[in-house]
């Protein structure tokens, strides 16, 4: 890697939090839609709200499941005696969140993101619920691979996290803290379950990247930096496999999922791929969490003189 790519590798990395955080300055809570998906994605995390759906034909013609295989952890059991807490790492606007609240009227919905106007956004949106339901909403800002989740949740509390498009935002590393992060609040015992969906190898948009000016947005492999700042990762299924399994969370299922997509005005077909992985938590959570160093910047690269 030159040192000009090494610079701006580390200061997209020590500058993850401004970027988003400009990003939604720019987009508001209008750049993603609301995830209605989720109980037909995982109905055996929300068996009860995928059932009312299934009686109402949803109609799944260009989407197809490739590549499905199913892990060695024990099925996910929804506890019946207590109501569920959920966390939502790198929540946005709340995009996850809120269809969670709705899906599950007795759940308390922890939340967290890196950039504090999107966790201002969750608290408006919060602030407009039901009274019943506001005070179910807990969201807080904090980096997950660097700041302590037990500040603001409970160890071994979470029944179910979700990690929606969120991993991908974060570099390869990082992510492990991430994870390791997240298992201190888990319920372990493998009774609790780690719901992902996020990018995968081979979509289109990677593709995009790849053509681009020779790669130039390339930050290593599978890693990308988009035009404002932010990043975007590409699993394949047996990289997210080994990610959770190096911090004990074992598969319970995964597959990637393609769909075709027309843009009318374009008048192309846009071929999406995303991964989708259910991950038990750990047998035994860790109990503290130690964050890695802080990104350091090297000097500023200089172009060599060029000699007359
Ligand atoms: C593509 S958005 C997904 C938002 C949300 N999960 C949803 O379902 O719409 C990715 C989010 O991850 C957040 N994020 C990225 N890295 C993070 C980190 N290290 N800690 C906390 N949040 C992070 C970003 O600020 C951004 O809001």
């Amino acid at each position: 890697m030159s040192v000009a790519t090494d610079f701006w590798r580390r200061k997209y990395e020590r500058d993850a939090r401004k970027y988003w955080d400009t990003f939604y300055k720019q987009h508001g809570e209008n750049f993603f839609k609301d995830r209605h998906w989720l109980a037909r994605e995982w109905p055996e995390v929300f068996p009860l709200a995928a059932e009312r759906m299934s009686s109402e034909h949803v109609s799944e013609t260009s989407r197809d499941r490739v590549e499905d295989r199913v892990g060695s952890a024990p099925t996910y059991v929804v506890p019946v005696d207590r109501p569920r807490a959920f966390l939502e790492v790198g929540c946005g606007v709340g995009n996850t969140v809120f269809p969670i609240v709705e899906l599950e009227p007795e759940a308390t919905v922890y939340c967290c993101d890196f950039s504090a106007r999107a966790i201002d956004l969750v608290k408006q949106r919060a602030s407009t619920l039901a009274e019943k339901d506001r005070g179910r909403v807990k969201a807080f800002v904090c980096d997950a691979t660097c700041e302590s989740l037990l500040d603001n949740v409970p160890a071994g509390s979470i029944d179910v996290a979700t990690l929606v498009f969120a991993l991908s935002a974060m570099s390869r590393e990082r992510m492990s803290f991430c994870l390791r992060n997240l298992s201190t609040v888990m319920r372990d015992g493998q009774i609790g379950t780690i719901c992902v969906r996020d990018y995968a190898a081979g979509d289109l948009a990677q593709e995009r990247f790849e053509g681009k000016s020779a790669g130039n947005q390339k930050i290593s492999e599978n890693f990308y930096v988009r035009s404002d700042g932010t990043r975007a990762y590409y699993f394949t299924r047996e990289d997210l496999s080994a990610l959770f399994a190096d911090e004990g969370m074992e598969l319970r299922n995964v597959h990637v999922q393609e769909a075709v997509i027309t843009n009318r005005a374009e008048a192309n077909d846009m071929s999406r791929r995303w991964i989708q992985a259910t991950f038990a938590s750990p047998k035994a959570a860790a109990t503290n969490f130690e964050p890695p160093p802080p990104v350091e910047l090297p000097q500023r690269w200089t172009p060599p003189v060029k000699s007359s």
